[in-house]
């Protein structure tokens, strides 16, 4: 560096002007002599459960979010942005692969709609190509801070199959899973459904038959072989004792934090993990500032089990959920102030969403809201036909390319932005197979004024709950709903199971459909009398045969939400310093 500034002092300011200007002339010609760019970085947040109706720039007036409110400003919101599923890992898989979730087998067919164990053997297969896949092949630094939640090993334990640097992240630091209630101290349990008291209660009526017979026995009243009883009862209680346990162990086998294949933190601290993640990222800023990045944050906020640290507790006015949202805010804040200050702003994709909508019926016990607003619209997490499971709050910059302070409210997803990444990156996207995302390039630019979709499909599990039709010609945007979910009377959500299930039983199916104009009708309050005119029947059978060419596209994949890729299978389990699966992280390994 000192020889460096020596040899510049000795020359002539002609000659160093000569130097300069040959060499930035040299960065803009490639080996044929054609002009190329500078590779541009991309900072893309996700956080988790976030509503629509829980961030300032989408008309919160009590939450403070300025950081997130600054990214609008300086670029752009997507007021019509949508999540591919309603629930993370499929809405997550979608948006790494630009792909609907049904085509790499990641939707879900039954109650279970996320990965549940850590020690489960699906996930986002193999041979899934993720926009971090693309761009390290393209010679870009990646990594992955946060949550992942698409699987991680296969058949054996260290076969890292769905792991995220075996798809093309080259740094992991974060949660292989998620954060769900039971990774927190005293924050309840997501086992604590209808259903599973259901279970429960048949589990006692069992045993109470069974003690009640052997009570029978010592009186004389019934007769039979008491050994062969006594075996099965030990059996039985074997049975529920190995469940109490299981249930017990739920944090430490699954609330790990990992550093790339190595658990290095089990049960993770809960409330030190945002601002551990935001260490991270800033540690990869400054480390990865002269090559191109893609830098993909995966908050684990603003998911139950809520914690923050002493800082952001009790401070915002929406309780516990509210700490957290400021606290999230607050990352996302250092995050960009290091990309300003290590002077990558300029050339640098930032973009942050929610993977999907807030989550209504996540009340505590204390009867405190613990799940996201999601403003105007109806429904939440979960419904993957309904406006506020699925919109979600979205904002992107890129100072100098995207206009400041605009906002667009044409109707785009969450897979978009696989194609967008790429072809920013200068790369081709995959032509092997069927990619569903489009490139939003032109629209967030302003150069076109309509959604690059006509149509979008909007999935509940492996079923299509709703579409949306967003004609060529004209300003209306229609929504079409085949399947509404049952929700508890008088509220938008199903509170005895803590989610609406997708399918038959918990569902209403709609024969002719229940046709809106989305873009008039937010809100979906003034349904479309199908009858009164023929062109209303233009558009339901213009979307019906969308749907069928959308089904015939989509070949089977193998289910990764099969019961024999859900279910806990020990060998699988990771595990630090066994037997006793219980660590800290030193943090040592924070440089990369
Ligand atoms: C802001 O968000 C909180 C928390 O989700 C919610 O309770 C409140 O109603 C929201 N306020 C507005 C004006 O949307
Ligand atoms: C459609 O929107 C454009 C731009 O917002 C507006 O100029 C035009 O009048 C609208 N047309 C109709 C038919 O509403
Ligand atoms: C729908 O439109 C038809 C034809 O105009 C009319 O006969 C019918 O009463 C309308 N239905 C409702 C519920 O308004
Ligand atoms: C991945 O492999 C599965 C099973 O062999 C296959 O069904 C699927 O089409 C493959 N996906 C891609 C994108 O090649």
């Amino acid at each position: 560096m000192m020889r460096l500034y020596r040899s510049q002092a000795a020359m002539s300011p002609a000659v160093l002007v000569l130097m300069l200007t040959v060499g930035s002339q040299l960065s803009l010609v490639d080996g044929d002599g054609r002009k190329v760019q500078q590779k541009p970085n991309f900072l893309l947040f996700m956080v988790d459960d976030l509503g629509i109706g829980d961030v300032g720039c989408f008309g919160n007036t009590t939450i403070r979010t300025p950081n997130i409110d600054r990214i609008a400003t300086n670029g752009v919101k997507l007021t019509q942005h949508l999540a591919a599923a309603a629930v993370c890992t499929p809405s997550r898989a979608a948006f790494l692969t630009g792909r609907y979730p049904i085509r790499s087998g990641m939707a879900p067919s039954g109650q279970m709609r996320v990965i549940p164990f850590l020690a489960s053997s699906g996930g986002l297969p193999a041979n899934e190509t993720t926009f971090a896949t693309v761009l390290k092949q393209a010679g870009y630094d990646t990594a992955l801070i946060g949550k992942w939640h698409l699987g991680v090993s296969c058949s054996n334990r260290n076969d890292f199959c769905h792991h995220p640097l075996n798809h093309g992240f080259g740094y992991f630091y974060g949660l292989p899973l998620g954060n769900v209630r039971d990774c927190g101290i005293n924050t309840g349990t997501v086992m604590r459904t209808k259903p599973t008291e259901q279970i429960i209660s048949v589990v006692i009526a069992i045993t109470v038959l069974l003690l009640s017979v052997a009570f029978l026995k010592l009186y004389g009243v019934v007769y039979y072989n008491w050994r062969s009883y006594c075996n099965f009862v030990g059996l039985w209680v074997g049975l529920i004792l190995l469940g109490f346990f299981f249930l017990r162990s739920f944090r430490t086998l699954n609330c790990v934090l990992m550093r790339n294949k190595a658990v290095v933190e089990q049960p993770f601290h809960l409330e030190t993990l945002t601002p551990r993640f935001t260490e991270e990222a800033v540690a990869f800023l400054h480390q990865k500032k002269d090559s191109p990045f893609l830098l993909y944050v995966a908050y684990s906020k603003v998911h139950t089990a809520l914690a923050t640290t002493e800082r952001f507790r009790g401070k915002s006015q929406h309780g516990d959920y509210g700490d957290n949202i400021e606290e999230m805010d607050w990352s996302v804040g250092e995050i960009m102030k290091t990309l300003d200050d290590l002077g990558l702003t300029e050339n640098t994709l930032v973009y942050l969403s929610s993977d999907n909508g807030g989550h209504l019926e996540e009340v505590s016990a204390q009867g405190e809201a613990h799940g996201g607003w999601n403003s105007i619209y109806k429904g939440g997490k979960a419904q993957g036909g309904m406006e506020g499971g699925i919109r979600v709050p979205t904002v992107l910059q890129w100072p100098g390319k995207l206009p400041a302070g605009s906002e667009i409210s044409e109707p785009t997803s969450q897979m978009d932005v696989f194609t967008t990444v790429v072809e920013l990156a200068n790369q081709k996207v995959p032509q092997d197979r069927q990619i569903d995302g489009k490139n939003l390039w032109p629209l967030l630019t302003g150069e076109e004024t309509a959604s690059p979709h006509e149509f979008l499909f909007h999935y509940c599990g492996t079923w299509i709950h709703a579409a949306r039709y967003r004609p060529r010609q004209g300003n209306s945007t229609w929504k079409v709903h085949f399947t509404t979910p049952d929700w508890t009377p008088g509220t938008m959500g199903c509170f005895d199971t803590l989610v609406c299930y997708c399918y038959q039983g918990y569902v209403t199916h709609h024969d002719p459909p229940l046709l809106y104009d989305i873009a008039h009708d937010p809100t979906e309050d003034n349904l479309v009398n199908i009858s009164s005119d023929k062109k209303y029947q233009q558009i339901i059978s213009s979307v019906e045969n969308a749907v069928e060419a959308h089904r015939r596209s989509v070949s089977p994949a193998p289910n990764q939400f099969a019961p024999s890729k859900l279910i806990f299978t020990p060998w699988l389990q990771h595990c630090c310093n066994f037997p006793y699966c219980s660590c800290e992280d030193d943090m040592k390994g924070v440089h990369l």
